[in-house]
């Protein structure tokens, strides 16, 4: 059978390799506890759900979606009324907001809305990998930038070679970051508008962690920088504050005219979100902000002990402020995927190791803290045992 030349470039997505080493070692029986993965296991708050059954009874529902083919006007006026609320951003449900079977799929949408081949994207390093995949689907050249410890993970735009700048005409970017956690920072988006607007890049700020945060560390959105709207959009997602990973609900909100033709991808390729989900989103931003703040509370214990955990082996370090990950030095001596081997073979213990998210992730791993509080428990005292026991 012939396969499309587009996916050779494409390296075989993380998880999917993760997935399947942990159920072979799980059926020869291995307890096999994994933090690699950052999908929430507490179930959707019980409101939700009905909002969905509920709404899946009716009939007028079971049709095509697409007689507003942005979303359902009254989800769109949600995300504009959420985003006015939570971040001081005011959006215009007509044009300015678009709804998205999840922000994945609106990465690899903004691609084909903005790309034509050959254009340079870039993407930042350690990076969210499917960036990576939907910028060579659409025939794009990823052009990676460092994001480095010592620049607070953010990326140093005037570093950026002037000829690269000049090629690219889109730009990834997603603080409260995966992989490392950092946040962005008012002045560093100010910057980020100006750079774009320079060099002519849209900017696709994706933000599905924008209300996973800790410390004290306030709620930034991308459009919350003047000019924002001008260059880019902003992503985001229902899937991390309200534990809706597997629902498939998101939101592309910002520039009038990357929308309409992220719109018009939409419209030739999924013919919308069910509306019964869409009807279980607008209960979600409605009523449920009070359940983040609760899911906030289970994170931090679950950092607390991590860290607490890697300073008894001798980690050390300051953790940035967002997302349910923490970015962790691997030991001394070690490489990323060392430590993650060993700690696979000794400990049964998955953990994501940080080359997977590029070249500068040599010498992290990556651990997601959404895994039940027991099973942490469990999987740091392994790890305690493994790295206080052993001579080496
Ligand atoms: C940076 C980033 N963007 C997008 C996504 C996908 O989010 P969604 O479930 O809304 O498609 C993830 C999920 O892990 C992510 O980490």
């Amino acid at each position: 059978m012939q396969i499309a030349d587009r996916l050779t470039k494409i390296p075989p997505y993380l998880f999917m390799e993760l997935r399947k080493k942990i159920a072979k070692a799980r059926a020869e029986g291995v307890d096999v506890i994994s933090l690699a993965i950052g999908d929430p296991v507490e179930a959707t708050p019980k409101t939700i759900i009905d909002e969905l059954c509920r709404t899946a009874y009716d009939p007028a529902n079971h049709r095509y979606p697409t007689d507003e083919e942005k979303g359902m006007l009254s989800f769109r006026q949600e995300v504009a009324r959420w985003y006015q609320d939570r971040y001081g951003v005011t959006l215009d449900p007509a044009n300015e907001i678009l709804g998205l079977i999840g922000s994945k799929e609106g990465c690899h949408h903004f691609i084909l809305a903005r790309i034509n081949p050959g254009d340079v994207v870039l993407m930042t390093d350690p990076g969210y990998p499917a960036y990576r995949s939907s910028i060579l689907m659409g025939g794009g050249e990823p052009y990676n930038v460092p994001i480095l410890a010592k620049n607070d993970y953010l990326p140093v735009l005037g570093d950026i070679p002037t000829d690269i700048a000049k090629k690219a005409r889109g730009m990834f970017l997603n603080y409260p970051n995966n992989p490392t956690g950092a946040c962005a920072t008012k002045k560093f988006l100010n910057d980020l508008v100006a750079f774009a607007k320079q060099y002519d890049i849209a900017v696709c700020y994706d933000n599905p962690y924008s209300e996973i945060l800790f410390a004290g560390q306030e709620r930034i959105s991308f459009l919350m920088a003047p000019g924002a709207k001008d260059v880019g959009v902003e992503l985001n997602s229902l899937s991390k504050p309200f534990n809706m990973c597997g629902w498939r609900l998101g939101m592309a909100c910002g520039n009038a005219d990357l929308i309409a033709a992220i719109s018009k991808v939409k419209e030739n390729t999924d013919s919308g979100i069910f509306n019964p989900i869409q009807f279980a989103g607008i209960h979600a931003l409605k009523q449920e902000a009070s359940f983040i703040d609760h899911m906030i509370e289970v994170y931090g214990k679950r950092r607390e002990l991590v860290l607490a955990t890697l300073k008894k082996i001798g980690i050390f370090f300051a953790p940035p402020k967002g997302t349910f990950y923490l970015w962790v030095p691997v030991p001394e001596g070690m490489t990323s995927l060392e430590f993650t081997n060993r700690l696979f073979d000794k400990t049964a213990i998955v953990v994501a190791a940080g080359t997977a998210y590029g070249k500068y992730g040599e010498g992290y791993v990556r651990i997601s803290l959404t895994v039940p509080d027991d099973r942490l428990a469990e999987a740091m005292a392994r790890i305690e045992k493994e790295f206080t026991s052993s001579a080496d």
